[in-house]
């Protein structure tokens, strides 16, 4: 059984605030080739983004707050930033976690970790087993992370699990397998720094996401940002493939078992 529902299969509920929004934090380098700095120093300023951004969705109950971190195209980068970037990581777990956990936040790493040193990957795995029984937000940070290596890693442990089904599997088989099944899918996807473009993000998950781009670079991307984001949310009509008229109620929906909740 999926803990969630899924909005190829039925209708999702939507509501003013979304539950889970994900992020591409996206032109730390750019903030930082602005003032002449080294690479790095945009990343760490980023941190700060990342701290703020927490808050706001402590703030504003928002429940799901996904970030990606590093991609699994990221190794593709100078080694020398590749190497900043993890010891950046290793640091900030090091020194956040406490005070996410006095928070109430919940810590979760997706990606294929095994790439990873092993130092690194024990931090994750404590972190998360500290903050598991926290509930006020669920902070999920994507890390060697593709889309298209988690539907494939969900295949795979489909197959292993279930090998005698000859094919015969729905999605929602499949989504059970996926590396962020504990969560709904993304209601707002944010992506800073100008790209518009999604990079091997959650591929599945924003089938039917509200996407949201700015140019503002991820170190500048403050609280006022992402309420101009959340603003724009509120403004999108979600019709999960049904016409206008079905939403205002005008029209009968025959293929709403649930009966959508849209009060946007
Ligand atoms: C995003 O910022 C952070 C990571 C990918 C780790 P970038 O490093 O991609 O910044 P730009 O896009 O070069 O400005
Ligand atoms: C996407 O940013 C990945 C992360 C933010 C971690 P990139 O800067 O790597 O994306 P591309 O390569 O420009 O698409
Ligand atoms: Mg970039």
């Amino acid at each position: 059984m999926a803990l969630f529902g899924s909005s190829t299969r039925n209708l999702p509920a939507t509501s003013a605030v979304p539950r889970h929004v994900a992020i591409i934090m996206d032109g730390n380098g750019r903030w930082a080739k602005k003032r002449l700095l080294p690479r790095f120093a945009g990343h760490h300023r980023g941190v700060e983004t990342v701290r703020a951004t927490v808050k706001a969705c402590l703030d504003r109950g928002i429940e799901y707050l996904t970030l990606f971190a590093f991609s699994s195209e990221n190794w593709r980068r100078p080694e020398e930033e590749v190497s900043l970037l993890m010891q950046l990581f290793v640091r900030v777990l090091k020194d956040e976690v406490s005070k996410l956990h006095r928070n109430g936040v919940r810590l979760r790493v997706i990606g294929d970790l095994s790439r990873f040193e092993p130092e690194l990957q024990r931090l994750i795995r404590v972190s998360e087993q500290r903050t598991a029984a926290n509930d006020q937000l669920v902070l999920t940070i994507a890390a060697n992370y593709g889309g298209r290596w988690d539907v494939v890693q969900a295949v795979k442990r489909l197959l292993r699990c279930e090998p005698d089904r000859n094919g015969e599997w729905t999605e929602s088989d499949l989504t059970q397998h996926l590396a962020m099944s504990y969560a709904p899918e993304p209601d707002l996807f944010i992506r800073t720094g100008g790209e518009q473009r999604i990079s091997n993000f959650l591929l599945w998950q924003l089938a039917y996401t509200e996407l949201y781009f700015t140019d503002v670079l991820w170190p500048e991307f403050d609280t006022t940002a992402f309420d101009a984001a959340l603003a724009s949310y509120r403004q999108r009509e979600r019709r999960f493939g049904r016409t206008s008229e079905q939403l205002l109620g005008n029209t009968p929906s025959p293929a709403s078992p649930t009966g959508p909740r849209v009060d946007a």
